[in-house]
């Protein structure tokens, strides 16, 4: 185990090596956000360094995702300069059994959603707490909206039966603005019957940019757990 880190560090390292690895030379890797995406970036990083791995483009999720790429000397293209991608590592925040998922935790899911639906392999790295039978039981589902459409977008969905709150920031002295400038609203529907058409009506309130959720675009789960205090992929 990687000295001074807890466990569930080191799976979520774990998890993230395990997919990098599966990068090959190349490449355009679509780079996800979140603590399990970054630990690929950063293997990504020393997999360049020491030539194992060449000629990889990363398109990034997020200013996060692209900070710790340039950090991890990933050189960066984008979307108007490239035909393909050809692997996307993401996290979730909700795994169900068809590979469903909600997404939104680190309020990225909206170019999170164009850059891993791109991908010809969406590989999503998570921990097994994430793994649910049906989505909406453990999380609340993300929607980035216009700021000045929050109200009448809470009155929509309220309608269609959600609890939407507005997420606020660590300190909670202001919104939590997204990297296109919008808002996020949280939103609590209990288990979701049906995430194909949810995602769909969601999509289909005017104000409403995007929300978390991903049905049918991964790939690939790969699941960290920790059995008798030891990480294993
Ligand atoms: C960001 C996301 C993240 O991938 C999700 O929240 C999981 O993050 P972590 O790996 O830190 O648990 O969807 O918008």
């Amino acid at each position: 185990m990687t000295a001074g880190l807890d466990p569930v560090t080191v799976m979520k390292q774990e998890v993230g090596r395990a997919a990098a690895n599966r990068v090959k030379s190349g490449s355009i890797v679509g780079l996800g956000t979140g603590s399990t995406t970054a630990f690929a970036i950063q293997c990504l990083g020393e997999r360049l360094r020491s030539g194992e791995l060449t000629d990889i483009r990363g398109v990034p999720t997020s200013f996060q995702a692209s900070v710790l790429a340039k950090q991890h000397g990933i050189p960066l293209t984008t979307l108007d300069e490239i035909d393909r991608i050809d692997i996307a590592i993401d996290g979730a925040d909700e795994v169900d059994p068809q590979k469903n998922l909600i997404k939104g935790g680190g309020a990225a899911h909206t170019r999170e959603k164009i850059v891993d639906s791109l991908a010809e392999q969406f590989i999503v790295v998570v921990d097994r707490s994430k793994l649910v039978d049906r989505l909406g039981t453990t999380f609340p589902l993300p929607v980035e909206v216009l700021p000045m459409a929050v109200t009448p977008v809470m009155q929509a969905i309220e309608k269609l039966g959600g609890k939407p709150e507005l997420r606020m920031g660590v300190k909670k002295d202001g919104p939590v603005i997204t990297d296109q400038g919008n808002m996020v609203l949280d939103v609590t529907f209990g288990a979701i019957d049906n995430p194909a058409e949810l995602e769909k009506t969601l999509n289909n309130i005017p104000g409403v940019l995007e929300n978390g959720l991903f049905v049918g675009v991964a790939d690939v789960v790969l699941v960290g757990e920790i059995k008798d205090n030891h990480p294993s992929v």
